[in-house]
């Protein structure tokens, strides 16, 4: 979040977010097909990319967005669209921004991180090719330096995004969808993700091996010192370590440090505690650089007979599987949506992540550290080839400092998997990850092939078994000494607070008897992990529902029924049981289904608790009607015959009361309610906080089957940014400022505007409901370390100067298509050398974008050394009549499309001349 920034000294280095003042357009933009010999041997040019990847594309219509962006979940829901991307059209995209940079940064070296982008992109700068990249999920950090520019000039970042392409069967979203920054740092400086640290504990002592990699755009050799401190949770500096470093121009150098560290305080799942590791660059004339990554310090092993220990101490693996989009912003998830995800995962019990079937946002990544939730840090595409290899030691240098990774997995159910290539593949991605990172073990998820000969088993340090809890035993006694645990599982459906499945309606009831073939319900599937202790855990697909691969129901659902939360991280009841198998040092006493069974009385309802409990009583109305005894993963089920009023089941243990839960009848909706998940948020652009929409009967009771329709409006700092209710049939949209409950919830995810602070009032309204309005407070964020949003000029650029001449030439005289070295190339200032040949022409062709042709347009020629005649497109626009240096300022006359500029010198006898300055065209009356 940008607070968390702060605004960089002089000197320092500073990383600035870029992701607020895009221009999008959706589709693409069909480029004429090139046939002439001048137009082809352009093209080809650096700084010359045509048609919206070049610098000064009329982009003047194109919409205003700030990122993340996620286009497609603004798209409608079409069934001839792709199932498995959740039946929204996703297409292409091109995305402009411009920036300009103060001449204080010449000299700097100047980066370019896109954190992920939507499937395929291509990226830009001033019309040069920077970065192609056909991962949705890796970041890339572009050295752009050698193409920026300076002062007033403008620069434009171009990036165009195909996401027909697709690297998943799930809903991946569309466009610019994670941050993305410009990072300012000296040309001596320490590379992004270039301080490897990793604590490593010998014989019960720990050192933190430090290396710190930096890169040089200088144009010299450089010396520096390196500084690295270890800061602990506290504040207090415990360790120090320096080394030289020497830096040759355009090379990189490293240099080793090594940490000790007395008795650290250990990362754990319950305080984890993480060290910054700051390191410094210093040279003779002081700080030029530095950086901070932070780690922890903590054991972990596996074991192929005990399984997975943290500290020491022996830890199943309670993990979840999750995909990356939320209800109401798609993939473009802010990062404290992900904070309140993560954080209502951790609560239920959840201990590890597995980030389906990809790398997540470095944001999420902190997150997991610093909420204490371990990470098998998964890899998208199993291809040993250089790109994709590139995107595995992305991942790695970037996590591996990270106390949460415990495992890297380089696969998901890939159909090599048992295979001698998979193996080849296999061992060639294990040797990578170990190069960067030889403290993790390497696992894969895999769904065969695990008994053959060779495969990608025999490479692997861990195996990890998806589905097949039959092969649990035969695994480990094929492979007694290979860990093994249940990289994923369950697959069980059910439809958030509803009770009665409805085959015809995609309803599927909530009391976790229904899975899929391959799949187990919640309980059934961590049975068979405790059965078995050798397995170390495992990964329930999945702990939040998603969008797209709509199981067990297609269209019209269009989001999975998988999760264990619905798509607003809602709890399914799939949570409670999730809690009563995982959570051990509290009671947990979950009561189900809802009381409102009007029609139904003296009817048996299905009733069943979720607990950790042994025994439990039930109560109706003050009335015992039922006892049981709590098998530990059957839980207790009882059938209950119907009557309006309060149903209450008390738990206990050898006869003492633990815990009791209570549903009761409501009346009809009364009123709305609104529950902030916070009550006060940052005016950054970016912090966003997700408001339970509800409604209570007259007596204050939740009405939960209520699936009314409810309107919002916002006044404020602040605004809409997506709404939802967590319905995998619903075909609402995303963007909306209405929404109707589902089963007695929505959600509205409001956001601060950027640069504001004070209220934000959010009110809801629902059609004879007494209306809810709630006031969350705007902070001011402060200054934002933020790139200005700069506005597009027209400089036309690529001008050609005729050989000097004797006679005045001829303004319109056509240069032949081919000739490319009679007149000459470059931009002002041009000059003329003195001489008998007093004239020249100069010419420039450029695309007048649409803002700057509506005749109010003004040519602005800052210096012209000599007499001049301008021509615009074959007629003349005015003279300067004087020898002496000066500006020329005429009007552009309207016009769309391609203009061609053409001025006349005619050089005073013995002085310098020509075209010495600037040539602009500026809207407005100058
Ligand atoms: C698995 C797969 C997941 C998801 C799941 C649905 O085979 O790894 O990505 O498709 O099935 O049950």
């Amino acid at each position: 979040m940008f607070a968390s920034m702060q605004i960089a000294r002089a000197g320092t280095p500073e990383r600035l977010s870029l992701d607020p003042g895009w221009l999008f357009l959706q589709g693409d933009v069909p480029l004429p097909s090139i046939k002439g010999q001048g137009a082809s041997y352009m093209t080809t040019k650096a700084g010359e990319a045509p048609g919206p990847a070049g610098a000064d594309y009329d982009d003047s219509t194109w919409r205003h967005v700030d990122l993340p962006h996620d286009w497609a979940v603004e798209g409608p829901f079409d069934p001839d669209q792709n199932r498995a991307q959740g039946y929204r059209p996703r297409g292409i995209g091109w995305y402009r921004r411009y920036l300009t940079l103060p001449v204080t940064d010449r000299g700097r070296n100047i980066e370019l991180q896109l954190d992920g982008i939507a499937t395929h992109s291509t990226v830009w700068v001033n019309g040069i090719v920077v970065n192609r990249n056909w991962s949705g999920y890796n970041g890339r950090n572009i050295d752009i330096t050698p193409y920026l520019r300076y002062g007033k000039e403008v620069n434009t970042i171009a990036v165009r995004v195909d996401a027909e392409v697709m690297e998943g069967w799930w809903y991946e979203g569309a466009g610019m969808y994670r941050h993305t920054w410009l990072v300012k740092r000296d040309a001596v400086h320490i590379a992004t993700d270039g301080i490897h640290a990793n604590p490593v504990q010998k014989n019960g002592r720990w050192t933190l091996p430090v290396t710190v990699q930096v890169d040089s755009s200088a144009a010299a050799a450089r010396d520096a010192t390196l500084d690295v401190i270890l800061v602990a949770p506290d504040g207090r500096a415990v360790a120090r370590a320096t080394a030289p470093v020497h830096v040759d121009a355009l090379h990189s150098a490293s240099a080793r440090l090594d940490l000790a560290v007395r008795n650290p305080q250990p990362w754990t799942l319950d305080k984890p505690a993480l060290y910054r590791v700051h390191a410094v660059l210093r040279d003779a004339k002081g700080e030029i650089d530095s950086a901070e990554t932070h780690t922890g310090f903590r054991t972990f092993r596996f074991d192929a007979d005990r399984g997975f220990f943290l500290n020491g101490q022996p830890t199943k693996l309670q993990g979840v599987a999750i995909h990356q989009d939320h209800a109401g912003v798609g993939v473009a998830v802010p990062d404290s949506i992900w904070e309140y995800r993560m954080r209502q995962l951790k609560s239920m019990g959840v201990n590890a992540i597995r980030f389906a079937h990809n790398a997540p946002a470095a944001e999420v990544m902190d997150l997991a550290d610093r909420l204490g939730i371990l990470v098998m840090d998964e890899n998208r595409n199993f291809n040993t080839s250089p790109d994709y290899m590139q995107q595995l030691t992305w991942l790695v240098r970037r996590d591996r400092n990270r106390p949460s990774v415990v495992l890297w997995s380089i696969f998901n159910e890939e159909p090599l998997q048992g295979t001698e290539v998979g193996y080849e593949m296999a061992r060639r991605m294990v040797a990578a990850i170990r190069e960067l990172d030889p403290t993790r073990p390497v696992t894969a998820a895999m769904h065969g092939g695990l008994f053959s000969d060779k495969g990608a088993v025999q490479a692997l340090d861990v195996a990890g078994i998806n589905y097949q809890v039959w092969e649990y035993e035969h695994f480990h006694k094929t492979y007694p000494d290979k860990p093994v645990f249940s990289s994923e599982d369950t697959s069980a459906f059910m439809s958030r607070g509803a009770y009665k499945t409805d085959v015809a309606k995609h309803v599927v009831a909530s009391y976790d008897d229904d899975a899929a073939d391959w799949g187990q319900t919640q309980r059934g599937s961590w049975k068979h992990i405790t059965d078995h202790p050798f397995m170390a855990g495992g990964f329930a697909w999945t702990g939040l529902d998603y969008r797209g691969e709509p199981t067990p129901h297609e269209w019209p659902s269009a989001s999975s029924f998988f999760g264990i939360m619905d798509l607003c991280a809602f709890p399914k009841n799939a949570y409670w049981f999730r809690q009563a198998l995982w959570i051990k040092d509290k009671p947990v006493v979950k009561l189900m289904p809802h009381w409102n069974w009007p029609g139904q009385e003296g009817r048996p309802v299905k009733v069943r608790v979720a607990t950790n409990a042994p025994h439990v009583r039930l109560l109706l109305n003050g009335a015992v009607v039922g006892e049981q005894d709590v098998a530990p993963f059957d839980m207790a089920t009882f059938d209950v015959p119907y009557a309006p009023g309060r149903l209450e089941v008390v738990a206990s243990r050898n006869g003492k009361e633990v815990g009791r839960d209570a549903v009761e009848t409501s009346g009809a909706p009364a009123r709305v309610v609104l529950t902030p998940d916070r009550s006060a948020l940052l005016g950054d652009g970016a912090d966003a906080v997700p408001v339970t929409v509800s409604v209570v009967d007259a007596q204050g009771r939740p009405v939960a089957d209520a699936n009314l329709h409810v309107r919002f409006d916002t006044d404020g700092a602040g605004r809409i940014i997506g709404v939802g209710n967590g319905d995998p049939n619903s075909h609402e949209p995303d963007k909306a400022s209405e929404r109707s409950l589902y089963n007695g919830l929505a959600q509205v995810i409001v956001q601060g505007r950027r640069g504001a602070h004070g209220k934000l009032v959010l009110r809801a309204r629902a059609d004879g409901l007494q209306p809810a309005e709630v006031l969350l407070a705007v902070r001011d964020a402060g200054a934002l370390a933020v790139v200005p949003e700069a506005q597009p000029i027209v400089r036309p650029g690529t001008w050609r100067s005729s050989p000097p001449q004797s006679e005045r030439p001829d303004p319109n005289v056509a240069l032949a298509d081919n000739d490319m070295n009679s007149w000459a190339w470059g931009d002002p200032p041009l000059g003329m050398a003195p001489g008998a040949k007093r004239w020249r022409a100069f010419r420039v062709s450029f695309p007048l974008r649409a803002d700057h042709n509506d005749g109010r347009a003004h040519v602005v020629l800052r210096e012209i050394a000599g007499k001049a005649e301008v021509w615009l497109d074959g007629v003349k626009l005015g003279d300067k009549t004087s020898f002496a240096p000066g500006p020329l300022v005429l009007p552009v006359p309207h016009g769309p499309g391609w203009r061609t500029l053409t001025v006349l010198v005619e050089a005073e006898p013995g002085k310098p001349s020509g075209l010495l300055g600037d040539v602009l065209i500026e809207r407005g009356t100058p």
